[in-house]
């Protein structure tokens, strides 16, 4: 083995983590922003680029794929090689991936707010870039993978079947969905038409939500809960199950997002079965990662870490039992449009996302730097509590403007007439998007406590590499 061998490669794992906080900060600031303009409209102060239409898939393109995307980037990256025994396979291709995509990144942050957009949500960014995320992508592939087959132990952790499944579902989703014909340098319209074009579309969206938003992540909990518990997961069984079966599910629920549309009927219901299948194995995971502190439970009263771990996975299990609710065609008829689904997003992108993220961040960092922990623990619990009232605020505020948008909508007089006018709706939703401002901007305030904390604990301590470990023994 010759010397660089011999150490994990840390390097990109350190590049990724402190860029997920970076572009946390980033993308929120953009979520918070957008929220300012639902209060104040003249936020926009008449510059197009400021426009609401322009800054919001900025905002979902940052938080989903800069900070979600290097919060994974440097998770499955540590995992892969802790738990395989080995050095990073293709060191150079790792780093091409940092790199790649940053470029990625400033791409989007300058083509969105000029409005070159595929008009595909999530899936927004012009030909050119979808280009390059898919070499991007695939050289991801080849690392992650490229470390699975030179591991030397012969098994293979769960967590990497998850990190795995995400890595190989989004390239074929980002294949297939960006198919376009080019006309101009950065404008190009899809290979798909009309009905067809929408069930591409959301067989991406949702899929987008099951493999990006949650496969990987989950792959952070089977690794980053048993470690910072101190224990090993629940039921390894349970967890093989949880993978086959939720990769299974997703990939047909997608038609949920085009009830009552111009989707052949059969499709929407296909789609609202397999959402109410996916029940199972999505709380299946929850209760398999709560249930690994088993016989710690005390932990969680002074390590935020864990607060934040398990906070994230209550918050999990909470959006994937709204999920298959709003669903069921029905009760789609009501949530659909309004704020409800604006509520079930950030649930799920806040609560779950963002919170599994930043435990694993906190865990990841003193390592890292060579230091034993964080440079103020008690920041990181100022942190939680920040971070969990915001969540709260939002996504209550939007629950309760959601039901009554859907409700005010469908108000008929006996007559037939219509009870409200649509502006009558939008002039009650004002004080519930004023709260979930505040709660933005305090989840927001939570990140730059997070940032702070990171920089004094890289200030005070130094890039370091560990040594790889021997072969034999438990996983690391
Ligand atoms: C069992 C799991 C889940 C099911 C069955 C489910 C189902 C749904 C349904 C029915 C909608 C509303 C579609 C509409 O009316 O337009 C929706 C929207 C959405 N969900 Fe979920 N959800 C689940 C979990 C999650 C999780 C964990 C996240 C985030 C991490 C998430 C993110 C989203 C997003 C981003 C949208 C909005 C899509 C859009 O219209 O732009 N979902 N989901
Ligand atoms: C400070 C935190 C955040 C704030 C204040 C915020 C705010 C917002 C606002 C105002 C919207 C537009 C809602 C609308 O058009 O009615 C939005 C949409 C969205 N945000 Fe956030 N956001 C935050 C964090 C996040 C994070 C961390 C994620 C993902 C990991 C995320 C994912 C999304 C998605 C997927 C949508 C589109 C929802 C849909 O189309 O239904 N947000 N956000």
């Amino acid at each position: 083995m010759s010397e660089t061998q011999s150490n994990y490669n840390y390097k990109v794992v350190r590049q990724f983590a402190v860029m997920a906080v970076i572009w946390g900060i980033v993308g929120m600031s953009v979520g918070v922003f957008i929220a300012a303009q639902l209060v104040w409209p003249d936020l926009t102060f008449g510059i197009e680029w400021l426009s609401y239409g322009r800054i919001r898939p900025l905002h979902t393109n940052a938080v989903i794929f800069a900070f979600g995307g290097s919060a994974l980037f440097a998770t499955s990256y540590w995992c892969v090689q802790r738990t395989c025994h080995t050095r990073l396979f293709a060191g150079p291709l790792a780093g091409f991936t940092f790199w790649g995509w940053q470029l990625v990144i400033v791409l989007a942050a300058v083509t969105l707010p000029l409005g070159m957009t595929q008009g595909k949500e999530y899936a927004e960014l012009e030909w050119p870039i979808d280009l390059l995320i898919a070499v991007v992508w695939v050289s991801y592939a080849v690392v992650f993978f490229g470390t699975i087959a030179k591991r030397t132990v012969s098994h293979i952790y769960v967590a990497n079947w998850f990190f795995g499944g995400f890595i190989l579902a989004v390239a074929l989703l980002h294949i297939v969905n960006s198919c376009a014909i080019p006309v101009a340098a950065f404008k190009s319209y899809s290979c798909y038409a009309g009905a067809q074009d929408a069930m591409i579309q959301w067989w991406y969206g949702h899929n987008a939500v099951g493999f990006f938003l949650t496969a990987g992540f989950l792959g952070m909990m089977y690794y980053f809960v048993p470690k910072q518990a101190g224990r090993p997961v629940y039921s390894y069984r349970l967890s093989v199950v949880h993978f086959w079966a939720l990769i299974f599910t997703y990939m047909w629920a997608g038609p949920h997002h085009l009830h009552y549309t111009a989707l052949p009927d059969w499709t929407q219901s296909v789609g609202m079965l397999f959402s109410l299948i996916l029940l199972a194995p999505s709380w299946g995971g929850m209760i398999n990662g709560i249930m690994t502190l088993q016989g710690a439970w005390h932990k969680l009263r002074d390590d935020p870490i864990l607060k934040f771990l398990i906070t994230s996975l209550s918050f999990y299990g909470m959006s994937t039992f709204e999920g298959p609710m709003m669903a069921i065609k029905t009760v789609n008829a009501l949530s659909h449009y309004t704020d409800w689904t604006v509520g079930h997003v950030h649930s799920g992108a806040l609560g779950w996302v963002a919170m599994v993220s930043i435990g694993s961040i906190y865990y990841l960092l003193p390592k890292l730097f060579g230091k034993e922990e964080m440079f103020s623990v008690k920041l990181i619990t100022v942190h939680f509590w920040v971070a969990t009232i915001g969540v709260v605020l939002y996504i209550a505020s939007m629950w309760i403007a959601g039901v009554m948008q859907g409700l005010m909508w469908r108000a008929t007089n006996p007559d037939g007439t219509l009870t409200y006018s649509f502006v009558e709706a939008v002039k009650g939703s004002y004080p519930f998007w004023t709260i979930r401002f505040i709660g933005g901007l305090l989840f927001l305030s939570g990140m730059v406590i997070m940032a702070y904390n990171m920089f004094k604990t890289m200030a005070g301590g130094k890039a370091v590499d560990a040594p790889v470990l021997a072969a034999a023994g438990h996983h690391a």
